[in-house]
C-alpha cells in the first residue's frame, strides 16, 4: 500500500461512497471509512494527486473518468476466493447438476447445460465448476457451457491467464493438482488448458440490468459472496437481473452465510441446513 498521507474526511467518504453504490451496489458503512481510505490512497499516488477531493472531481469530471471508474472498481471490491470454497456446498452443486443433466436427457447433445459463475473474482469457481464437471461427467464435459463474470477487469485479466499461487490451492488434493494444474515454479501452478478453454470471462455488474441482459438460459447461477457486500436494495436488484437469466426451474446458490429472506420471494428456497439453495419455479 502507497502511504499518501492524505486523509478520508467525512464529505469527501459520503460523496465516494454514494458514488462508488451507485456505481457497483457495494455499501461503504461509516465503519469502512478507513478501509476506502487505504484503499483508494494507491490511486492517489498513481495519480500523483494530493487529496481525496481532487480524486472525486477526478472520477467525476476528468476526461478520463471512464478509465478511472474501472480502476476505482478495481480497487473497492473485495476479491477474496480460493479453489474448492465450501466443499460441503459443491457437494450439494454436483447433486443439482446430476439432475440437471438428467432432466436434460438426449437434449443436452443439442442445447448445452449453462453454468455461470457470477462474480468469479479470480477464476477459482468457474475452474473449480470445470474440475467438478470432468470428474463427475467425463464424458460429458463438453455439454457443459461455463461462464464467469465480475465487475472488476483486474480479476478478470488475472482468471484469464489461469495462474494461481499455492494458498489459493489450500483445498486441492494432491491428486487433482496433479491431473489439472501444471507446476510453474515453487509456489505457483497454471490450470491446464483442458480446464481452461471450458470456461470463458464477461465484463459484468450484477446491479446494471442492461448488462445481465446479455446473459441468459442458465440452468445454474452460482453467485456465492457478493451480496454480502451489497445493501437490501442492491440485493434486489442483482438477484431479480439474475432471477431473469436463469431457465425456468434453473438453481441459484448463494454464499453459506448469505440469505434472499427478506429481500425478495422470486425463488422458492428448496435448501437449507447444508446450503443456502434457489429455484426459480
Ligand atoms: C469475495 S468475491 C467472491 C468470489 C467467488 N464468488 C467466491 O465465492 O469465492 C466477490 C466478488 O464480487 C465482485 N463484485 C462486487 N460487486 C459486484 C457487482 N456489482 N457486479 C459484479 N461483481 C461484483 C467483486 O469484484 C469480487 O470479485
Amino acid at each position: 500500500m502507497e502511504y499518501t498521507g492524505a486523509v478520508l474526511t467525512d464529505g469527501v467518504f459520503n460523496k465516494l461512497k454514494e458514488l462508488i453504490y451507485e456505481l457497483s451496489g457495494i455499501y461503504f458503512g461509516e465503519q469502512k471509512k478507513y478501509l476506502l481510505e487505504t484503499r483508494l490512497s494507491k490511486r492517489l499516488s498513481v495519480l500523483n494527486l494530493s487529496n481525496f477531493d481532487d480524486y472525486y472531481n477526478y472520477l467525476k469530471y476528468s476526461p478520463e473518468k471512464t478509465g478511472e471508474v474501472k480502476e476505482l472498481l478495481n480497487s473497492v471490491t473485495t476479491n477474496e476466493t480460493s479453489f474448492f470454497r465450501d466443499m460441503p456446498q459443491l457437494e450439494v452443486f454436483v447433486d443439482i447438476l446430476k439432475q440437471v443433466v438428467q432432466t436434460a436427457g438426449k437434449n443436452a447433445y443439442k442445447k448445452k447445460i449453462r453454468i455461470w459463475s457470477a462474480a468469479c473474482s479470480t477464476g477459482e469457481e468457474p475452474y473449480t465448476v470445470g474440475i467438478l464437471i470432468k470428474e463427475n461427467f467425463p464424458s460429458f464435459a463438453l455439454n457443459f457451457e461455463l461462464i464467469g463474470s465480475d465487475i472488476s477487469t483486474q480479476v478478470l485479466d488475472s482468471a484469464n491467464k489461469g495462474i494461481y499461487g499455492s494458498y489459493t490451492l489450500r483445498n486441492v488434493s494432491p491428486e487433482i493438482l496433479k491431473k489439472y494444474f501444471v507446476q510453474i515454479d515453487d509456489d505457483l501452478y497454471g490450470i491446464k488448458d483442458e480446464i481452461k478453454k471450458m470456461a470463458s470471462f464477461r465484463n459484468v455488474n450484477l446491479i446494471d440490468a442492461k448488462d445481465v441482459k446479455k446473459l441468459n438460459e442458465f440452468d445454474v447461477v452460482l453467485c456465492r459472496n457478493v451480496i454480502i457486500y451489497f445493501d437490501a436494495e442492491s440485493k434486489k436488484k442483482a438477484i431479480t437481473n439474475i432471477y431473469e437469466s436463469l431457465k425456468k426451474g434453473g438453481y441459484l446458490f448463494l454464499g453459506h452465510s448469505e440469505s434472499l429472506h427478506s429481500i425478495t420471494s422470486l425463488f422458492k428456497l428448496v435448501g437449507l441446513g447444508k446450503t443456502p439453495l434457489y429455484r426459480k419455479e
